[in-house]
């Protein structure tokens, strides 16, 4: 099955006929593509946790259209959620709140609890207004990418990373670039398990009270695993001043097989080395993250030498991808 445009009716409703009878649909989202199946159908979600090579028990997130669907598959009353909802629904925010019984079990990877997200990207909505037409009113989708590795944000990384027999809605480039922010609603006080292009100051301050750090007893969240998101080339974080001590050893010296680096500050290196230039907004470098990342890959790195962004709320959310890169 090819890539097709999603703002095509025909295509958003063959892509929801395909979700319907329990089949696999990639789809763009704000954020980064989405591989989705309908939520409420144990053997249809495990057809994503096949396809990613994924372990079973990682929680999937459901996205859906309307807050009464969400209300379907969890228990957004706790006022917290249903204050983030209110500001940030449609939008690239993921609440994990307690899971009706009965539902969404496989989605939910077995937890009580259950991930549930309202996009606003016209083809994510599209397709799940077509797809809640047919009867699916929540579809889980992790990004669409294998295991472990960095997220799609074009439908051109979907078919390289699963294959040219996915469906794939394509929405173009995923205007935000990372993952949506996490916050778990099911303790006493909120926290924040994965921060995205939705910073914790901005959620605190809705919310009007600080947001914990994830628990110890937090579920087991693939998106919070420490090695996650990762190249195929070693990825190295450094700060400005190491990384230009370091490029100041190579110079003269013969260039070393396959290094690239990712800079906001560093203008120039030594020849035979690739440089990239990390954008000074925090969004723009969201935006360009991954597919920079992939792209630095295709080029034949073995090794990606990133300058740490500066600090800053605005940057936790490449920050915390590009740790957890390093850590892979
Ligand atoms: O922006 C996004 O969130 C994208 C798009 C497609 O919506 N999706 C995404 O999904 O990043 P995924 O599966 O790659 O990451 C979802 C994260 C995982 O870390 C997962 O474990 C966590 O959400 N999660 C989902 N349900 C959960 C639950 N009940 N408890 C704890 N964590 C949960
Ligand atoms: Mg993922």
């Amino acid at each position: 099955m090819p890539i097709l445009d999603g703002l095509d009716t025909a295509a958003q409703a063959a892509a929801a006929d395909m979700l319907a009878a329990g089949g696999l649909v990639a789809f763009a989202t704000e954020t980064v593509y989405g591989l989705g199946a309908r939520a409420d159908d144990d053997a249809a979600v495990a057809r994503i946790f096949a396809a990613k090579g994924r372990p079973a028990d990682h929680p999937l997130i459901v996205h859906v259209a309307t807050l009464a669907d969400a209300q379907h598959f969890g228990d957004l009353s706790q006022p917290a959620a249903l204050r983030l909802a209110d500001r940030f629904w449609p939008g690239p925010l993921t609440l994990i709140v307690p899971r009706r019984p009965g539902v969404g079990q496989a989605a939910a990877g077995g937890q009580d609890s259950i991930g549930l997200r309202m996009p606003s990207h016209p083809v994510a909505r599209a397709l799940l207004q077509a797809a809640a037409v047919r009867g699916v009113r929540g579809v889980a989708a992790p990004s669409a990418n294998r295991f472990g590795r960095v997220s799609p944000t074009r439908a051109a990384h979907v078919a390289e990373e699963l294959g040219p027999d996915l469906l794939v809605l394509d929405g173009g480039d995923c205007p935000l670039g990372i993952e949506s922010a996490i916050v778990d609603c099911t303790r006493g006080t909120p926290a924040l398990l994965r921060p995205g292009v939705l910073d914790r100051t901005t959620l605190e301050a809705v919310l009007g009270a600080s947001l914990q750090a994830p628990g110890r007893d937090a579920p087991r969240a693939s998106g919070t695993l420490e090695a996650h998101y990762a190249p195929n080339a070693r990825l190295r974080l450094m700060d400005g001043a190491q990384l230009r001590s370091a490029l100041e050893v190579l110079q003269g010296a013969p260039a070393p097989q396959g290094l690239a680096v990712y800079s906001r500050t560093v203008r120039q290196v030594p020849r035979g080395i690739a440089l990239r230039l990390m954008p000074d907004d925090a969004g723009a470098a969201a935006h360009e993250l991954f597919a920079v990342l992939r792209e630095i890959d295709a080029g034949g790195a073995r090794l990606i030498w990133v300058e740490t962004p500066p600090p800053g709320p605005q940057w936790d959310g490449v920050r915390d991808r590009l740790a957890r890169a390093a850590a892979a």
